[in-house]
């Protein structure tokens, strides 16, 4: 408590760089250019360690977003870049990755003021996280092909037959504001190397880094109208790209609720769709493990990025044998999770994004308490004018409550004990969702059987939100379609044809 009530939430000063940015003209980053709003109206953005307004965007009108998407179907269809040998594709993309690492520092301090996570977490996960994408992906561009098959029912002298791998065209990517800039270099990467072009539509809370990375496109070399930045209101811009008929892909990031909106209104157009949502992801701590290391595990599971994280480890599951110990083992990480500003060099954990954001998880605190859950560790905000809430466990929680059931979004686990392995898979899959999952033990039978039996796009053990661009990512049930990464990903931005030639 004493540690606590140390704790400054005067936000830091800003550096000259990110002011210099900050008082730039809101544009929107349309076929190489910057241009204004068709109707001139602007979006405010907050710094949510001040609740101060400190810039303002463009908002993208439908008319904007309609020269957004013909700007990349005419990129697209004059071949201006999937024309070019993958080589060059590839080393373009190199060159973004580059840029975007030498201009790391700028571009943590941005997302720290847009976003409230803290820089430093910024700089060690966010842009490194970008860089990897892009290089990553640039290797495909290379790598790229079909094959030679044997027809079945036709004798195979006489025919010739193979596929061939194309981009799908114009590619619609509309991200969320947890991870601004590494979830639009992990949906630009994979398209340009496909050979697609972009309209990426980054969220209307936190779109600073999108466009310093628009100005990094045209540095690296991408060609006019290949990425487009819009700026702009999901219900607005979004929805007018995702029933756009000049697009042929949406890949969407956010939340179930949207996702289930875009999935239905891309239907029309028979949109290909690929969707990464919401979660409520279980953590199981087995009898076995080491206290003493895995609570401030399952403590990061939750806490990193003030739980706006869709991997966020929110349900606990710990051993009845060892449930107070764990417990309070993470209560005794307050001190270390305590909120900051995001410029506080001290900070590990900063405020949520917006007000909203703090309304929301503070509803669903008070819910918690009303519904009967005790409070093992914080359980309030403290007074600041940010958008601060301090790092909360809470137990006594049943299946029933919403704080089990829903996604909460914010820095709030709920822990509950069990006794048996069949039970704890049963109650981690009692969710509509089904992103990830941690299972803590030393025990490695128990680990195999428990990472087959919960329903899970991914499952980590002994660790947690450990995500590596080579793997796939992706949701079962209500947490998604398909799969980003890897080699999946970039299948997700190719069609397949098939040519079967007579001879
Ligand atoms: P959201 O899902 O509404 O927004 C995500 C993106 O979708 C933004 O770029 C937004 O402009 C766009 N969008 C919104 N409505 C759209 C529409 N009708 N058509 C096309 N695009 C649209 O998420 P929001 O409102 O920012 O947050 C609400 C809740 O969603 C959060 O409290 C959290 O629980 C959850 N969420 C989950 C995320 C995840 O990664 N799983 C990320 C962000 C939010
Ligand atoms: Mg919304």
């Amino acid at each position: 408590m004493n540690e606590m009530t140390t704790v400054s939430y005067q936000q830091h000063a800003y550096s000259e760089g990110a002011k210099t940015l900050l008082a730039r003209k809101p544009a929107l980053f349309i076929n190489g250019e910057w241009v204004a709003s068709s109707h001139g109206e602007t979006i405010a953005v907050e710094d949510p360690s001040s609740g101060q307004v400190v810039s303002h965007i463009a908002d993208a009108s439908v008319a904007d977003t309609d020269r957004a998407v013909a700007a990349a179907r005419a990129a697209f269809d004059d071949g201006r870049w999937s024309g070019l040998a993958p080589i060059a594709r590839e080393r373009i993309m190199l060159r973004l990755a580059d840029l975007i690492e030498a201009h790391g520092d700028e571009l943590a301090e941005l997302e720290a003021i847009d976003v409230g996570k803290p820089k430093s977490m910024a700089g060690v996960v966010d842009i490194p996280g970008a860089v990897s994408h892009i290089r990553y992906m640039a290797g495909w561009a290379a790598k790229l092909g079909g094959e030679t098959l044997q027809p079945y029912t036709m004798p195979n002298s006489g025919m010739f037959s193979y596929t061939i791998k194309e981009p799908v065209g114009v590619c619609a990517q509309i991200v969320p504001w947890n991870f601004p800039l590494l979830m639009a270099c992990l949906k630009i990467a994979p398209a340009l190397a496909a050979g697609c072009t972009i309209i990426l539509k980054p969220a209307e809370q936190t779109s600073l880094t999108a466009l310093r990375l628009a100005d990094l496109i045209a540095e690296a070399g991408i060609p006019a109208g290949v990425v487009n930045v819009l700026t702009g209101y999901g219900h607005i811009s979004g929805d007018r790209l995702v029933k756009h008929p000049d697009v042929d892909k949406v890949a969407f990031t956010g939340s179930t609720e949207i996702g289930k909106l875009i999935n239905k209104n891309a239907t029309d157009t028979l949109k290909h769709v690929t969707l990464e949502l919401g979660g409520k992801s279980p953590v199981v701590v087995m009898p076995d493990v080491n206290v003493a290391e895995t609570a401030p595990g399952a403590a990061g599971a939750i806490f990193f990025n003030s739980g706006q994280v869709c991997v966020a480890g929110s349900r606990l599951f710990v051993h009845k044998s060892i449930f107070d110990e764990v417990i309070e083992g993470i209560a005794a990480t307050a001190p270390f999770w305590a909120p900051r500003p995001s410029l506080d060099p001290a900070a590990h954990m900063g405020p949520l994004v917006s007000k909203e954001q703090y309304d929301k998880v503070l509803g669903y605190i008070e819910a918690g308490k009303r519904d009967g859950a005790s409070v093992a560790m914080g359980g309030d905000a403290p007074s600041a004018d940010g958008y601060y809430v301090n790092p909360t466990v809470l137990v006594n929680v049943n299946p029933q409550m919403s704080v089990v059931r829903e996604e909460i979004f914010g820095p709030v686990v709920v822990a509950q004990r069990f006794e048996d392995l069949d039970e704890v898979a049963k109650a981690a899959n009692d969710t509509c969702f089904g992103l990830a999952a941690g299972i803590w033990t030393k025990d490695l039978g128990a680990m195999h059987k428990l990472a087959s039996k919960i329903k899970a796009g991914t499952v980590w053990g002994n660790c947690h939100a450990m995500i590596d661009v080579a793997l796939p990512f992706g949701g079962y049930k209500e947490s998604g379609i398909g799969r980003e990464q890897g080699r999946a990903g970039i299948e997700a931005y190719l069609e397949s044809k098939s040519v079967i030639i007579k001879l």
